[in-house]
Formats: structure tokens, C-alpha cells, sequence
């Protein structure tokens, strides 16, 4: 595995890689790698010559009150980790490279970010679109991996890709979890112990809801009530939000039907932690058949 820390060098390694391989697995992360981006390397590295890899803690994607200057960082450890998991170029760029003083020319999303995350995360997804355009360019890939946990960004991204008509295509990879179903993610390393034990269930109370509409539940406020009262009674976190959209367009739904995502992020002490189900309901005439 190549470690590279400029953009220069990142650009000569592509330019010959190109000449020679037709297929680019790229994994974007802002790094303190953990089983969830490991499984993107993997699932890119079963299906390209090459992986590459990002670690980039992008300060663009963060508001001013939140955890930049706190965010996890360990490259060491990362390094070991990418290596194992089949990644061929392990790119960490550092902030001055990649933002070159004053950016000339600014992006802004404008659909499917006025819910979930995006609507309390003013600029947040402009930011990950910034760099994810950059990182783009520099990378070219064939593929790119994004993990369902955000699913909001996944569903950005593919409204990026399709406007600007890069040649990618975008892998969603299914959410991996603790064993007892807690999203993995950088941040649970700021839960309190007792915290950590409430986590999981956010995940218990998708499922539920899971449940609850393949049980024929159709009303989308039933469920999202259902989930909130599930977790305002077996945690201490407060609820941000319990949202239920047609996925990946993001729209509200009066009736549940065709692909739906349920989120929730729930505020802890010192960890804002998210996590969603993507479900297919069918039309109703179908069910009842
Ligand atoms: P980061 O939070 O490091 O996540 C990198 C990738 O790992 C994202 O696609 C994310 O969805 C995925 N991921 C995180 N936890 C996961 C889990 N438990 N299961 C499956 N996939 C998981 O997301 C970012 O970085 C940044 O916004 C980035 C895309 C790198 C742009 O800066």
C-alpha cells in the first residue's frame, strides 16, 4: 500500500495507474477507521484493480459548533488498518492542499437537504459535495462507496453525480453494526457507559417500525410517534429527529409505499448519534393480494 500526502503526487500515481487499469474503487473517509469503512474497502476491493482510499477530516462539512477540532484522529493506527483491508493507495492530504486559500468558484445543494441532518446542519452537505468533487476529480473512480448510515449523503451524492454527469457509480454499502445493533461510528467512542448501553435502541425502534409496517401499519405518523416514545422511555438522549421520506428523493410521504426511509438522530451528552432503515413497501393492491 502507497501512503500519500500530496495532491501532486496523488496525480502522478493516477495518470499512470490509468494507463494500465480500467477499474478505480474509491473510499472517501474523514479516517479513525473503524468495521464500517473497513467493509466499504472491502466490498471496492472485491470489485476493482485498484482501491483507493481518503482520509480527510473535511473542516468545510462541520458548523462552527461542531466537533472539528475534536473530531477522533489516529493515522497510525488507520494506515495498519487499510493495509489489511486490501487498500492499494491510502491518500491523506493535509487542509492547505486541498483548500488552496479563497475557493474562487463555491457549491451549494439545493434538493434533499432541507431534512433529516441537513436541515439543523446549515452547509454541511455543500461542504461534503465541495470535496467529494474534488476528491473526484483527483481520483477519477469507476466506483465510490458510501455506508447507508448516512444515508442523506449517499442520496446528495447520487443528486451530484447525476448533474454533473461524473462517470461514477455510486455503491451504497448496508449500515454495519455492534452486535447488539448500534450503528458503528467514530463517535460512539464519546458515549458515557450508560449511554453507550441506551444506543442500540435507535436501531430496535426501526426495527419495530420495520415490523409494524409489514404488519400493515400504513399511517407514517403512527410509526414516527411509536419510534420517539420507544426511545424517549429507554434513553437519555434527546430526540433531534424521527423522519420517514420516499428515498433517496427525500420527500414526505402521506401513505407508505415504494422505497422509504425511516431516520433518527437522538442528541446524547457529548454524541449526536444517527441511524436509518431503507424499506420497499409495496403498493397496497399488491399486499392485499
Ligand atoms: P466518514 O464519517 O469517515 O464516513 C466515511 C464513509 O464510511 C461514509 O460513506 C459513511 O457512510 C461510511 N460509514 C460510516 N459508518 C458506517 C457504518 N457503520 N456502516 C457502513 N458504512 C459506514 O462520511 C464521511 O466520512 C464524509 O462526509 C466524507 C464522505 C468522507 C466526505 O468528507
Amino acid at each position: 500500500m502507497k501512503v500519500i500526502t500530496t495532491i501532486h503526487e496523488l496525480q502522478s500515481n493516477i495518470e499512470s495507474l490509468k494507463k494500465s487499469v480500467t477499474t478505480i474503487g474509491f473510499v472517501p473517509t474523514m479516517g479513525y477507521l473503524h468495521e464500517g469503512h473497513l467493509t466499504l474497502a472491502k466490498e471496492a476491493r472485491d470489485h476493482n484493480e485498484v482501491v483507493v482510499m481518503s482520509i480527510f477530516v473535511n473542516p468545510l462539512q462541520f458548523g462552527p459548533n461542531e466537533d472539528f477540532d475534536r473530531y477522533p484522529r489516529d493515522v497510525e493506527r488507520d494506515t495498519a488498518l487499510a493495509r489489511n483491508a486490501g487498500v492499494d493507495i491510502l491518500f491523506i492530504p493535509n487542509t492547505d492542499d486541498v483548500y488552496r486559500g479563497k475557493q474562487s468558484v463555491t457549491m451549494s445543494v439545493k434538493e434533499r437537504v432541507d431534512v433529516l441532518c441537513g436541515r439543523k446542519r446549515e452547509g454541511h452537505f455543500d461542504g461534503v459535495v465541495t470535496v467529494l468533487t474534488k476528491l473526484f476529480h483527483l481520483v477519477q473512480p469507476t466506483r465510490a462507496y458510501f455506508g447507508q448510515k448516512d444515508a442523506q449523503q449517499v442520496a446528495v451524492v447520487d443528486g451530484l453525480v447525476k448533474d454533473y454527469f461524473f462517470p461514477i457509480k455510486i455503491v451504497r454499502v448496508p449500515t454495519v453494526r455492534e452486535e447488539d445493533g448500534l450503528a458503528k461510528s467514530s463517535r460512539n467512542v464519546y458515549l458515557s457507559q450508560q449511554e453507550r448501553r441506551e444506543a442500540p435502541i435507535l436501531y430496535q425502534s426501526l426495527k419495530k417500525a420495520r415490523e409494524s409496517i409489514m404488519g400493515g401499519e400504513q399511517d407514517p405518523s403512527v410509526i414516527m410517534r411509536n419510534i420517539c416514545d420507544m426511545i424517549q422511555e429507554h434513553t437519555s438522549g434527546k430526540i433531534d429527529y424521527v423522519e420517514l421520506y420516499s428515498y433517496p428523493e427525500l420527500y414526505e410521504l402521506n401513505r407508505l409505499e415504494g422505497e422509504i426511509i425511516i431516520a433518527v438522530a437522538v442528541q446524547f451528552k457529548q454524541a449526536r448519534l444517527i441511524d436509518n432503515i431503507i424499506i420497499s413497501v409495496e403498493p397496497e393492491e399488491k399486499l392485499n393480494v
